[in-house]
């Protein structure tokens, strides 16, 4: 496996850096919108503008015809799916983690509001639909933006944001075994990160981006150690290959050896300077659609991008005969109101043809979906939903749950 220093990027990606601080000290937006009135509740989506992508890239270069974009001009056209709704979680959380072992669902962790983070696991039985158990997490363990990963009986978790607002992040790492539902430490990262991409590949947990300790800058940096059966058999974690962008918030997946990194973002929400609260202050972001695939030799390469950019998708997917299944996110702000335009489609990345389709809609557009698959249902629960079918802008946290039988 190759090794690599951990800044194997040339020096363009610090002028992006350079680039987006100076941006940052000049849009240094207050987070209220986000977080304001977290109460209000919406029926669902009926009249989704339909525009193609071309037409947008090429509308969006437009300072004149830009001033008449309706709030929804980045829904793509699809298809309506039929939704059931099942018995909402326990709490609601918005940044959770999400892992599917057999028929059961584990939910991490999540802001429940922005000054309450949950601190424990609920878990759902899709064979028998209801939320079955609860049990604590680590006190040390962080509250969001987790990187996560399973072998089918032990659960890796990553570092992450301690507290609620914008607080900072903790490089601590632990091990939860299922069967037992005891967690066990692991060896600190070398490093603290926001939502890292996280996967076990070739009995390695890699741990890769994320945002720095600021939760703004995009870490390139990628870690792994070796871990079997929830032991960890090296005391410290390996540098490899850098990961071609940095940057929180991506869909990291191993499907047939092959591990893909999906969309995410740079930059993100910082703590406000000199706040005893840490509190949220809104930041300059450029959101993606990139797909990359690390492949035996550990090079990466670059795949076809997403139908959009699409981020807040870590635990928004599911592998569903030899495709990639995602469910909602966030795009790429509104280039007028600047307002954060939120994602109301499932996506199917089809792994033998590397193309991207869209399935169909959501009930409602909503971010950092946790998402399950079982018996031809997939399952969305959790997450900040829309404002409304005309509004895209981020508003209530939930935490619903949602099926719709699939057919490809
Ligand atoms: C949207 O999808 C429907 C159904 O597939 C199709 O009939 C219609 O032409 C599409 N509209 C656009 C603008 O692509
Ligand atoms: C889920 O529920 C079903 C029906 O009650 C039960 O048979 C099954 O064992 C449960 N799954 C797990 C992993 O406990
Ligand atoms: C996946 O493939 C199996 C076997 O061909 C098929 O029975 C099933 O319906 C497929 N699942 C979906 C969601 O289409």
């Amino acid at each position: 496996m190759a090794k690599s220093s951990s800044n194997g990027r040339p020096s363009s990606v610090k002028l992006v850096f350079i680039l987006f601080f100076t941006v940052v000290v000049g849009a240094a937006l207050v987070s209220d919108l986000l977080w304001a009135s977290l109460s209000h509740s919406h029926s669902s989506s009926s009249n989704w503008v339909v525009v193609k992508q071309e037409r947008l890239v090429e509308k969006r270069r437009d300072p004149v015809r830009d001033r008449n974009l309706p709030a929804t001009f980045m829904d793509l056209n699809a298809t309506e799916l039929q939704w059931e709704e099942m018995a909402s979680a326990p709490v609601a959380r918005l940044d959770g983690a999400a892992v599917q072992i057999g028929d059961l669902l584990y939910v991490f962790a999540g802001y429940r509001t922005i000054d309450y983070v949950n601190s424990h696991v609920d878990v759902y039985n899709f064979t028998d639909n209801t939320w079955c158990g609860k049990f604590d997490m680590p006190k040390e363990m962080a509250h969001s933006h987790l990187g996560v990963a399973s072998d089918g009986r032990y659960i890796y978790v990553v570092t992450g944001q301690y507290g609620p607002q914008c607080r900072g992040p903790v490089a601590h790492t632990f091990v939860l075994d299922t069967m037992t539902r005891q967690w066990r430490r692991m060896p600190p990262l070398p490093a603290p990160r926001y939502a890292p991409a996280t996967q076990l590949w070739r009995g390695r947990l890699h741990v890769m981006g994320g945002s720095k300790e600021d939760r703004y800058e995009p870490a390139l940096e990628h870690w792994s150690i070796a871990v079997n059966d929830g032991r960890v058999l090296e005391n410290e974690w390996r540098a490899e290959i850098p990961i071609p962008r940095g940057g929180p918030h991506r869909a990291c997946i191993v499907v047939d050896d092959r591990l893909f990194v999906i969309g995410g973002q740079e930059g993100d929400f910082m703590a406000k300077p000199g706040s005893p609260i840490f509190k949220c202050s809104r930041r300059h972001e450029v959101v993606y659609g990139d797909v990359y695939m690390l492949d035996d030799k550990m090079n990466w390469k670059v795949l076809p991008p997403m139908p959009k950019p699409d981020s807040h998708i870590e635990f928004a997917w599911a592998v569903i005969n030899n495709s990639i299944v995602i469910v909602g996110g966030t795009t790429e702000k509104h280039p007028v109101t600047k307002k954060m335009i939120l994602v109301g489609e499932v996506f199917q990345f089809h792994l033998n043809t590397l193309k991207w389709s869209v399935i169909g809609k959501m009930p409602f557009r909503v971010k950092t979906t946790l998402v399950g698959f079982w018996d031809g249902w997939l399952y969305f629960t959790s997450g900040q939903r829309d404002r409304g079918p005309d509004d895209p802008s981020p508003r209530k946290v939930i935490g619903n749950m949602f099926r719709t039988k699939l057919s490809f």
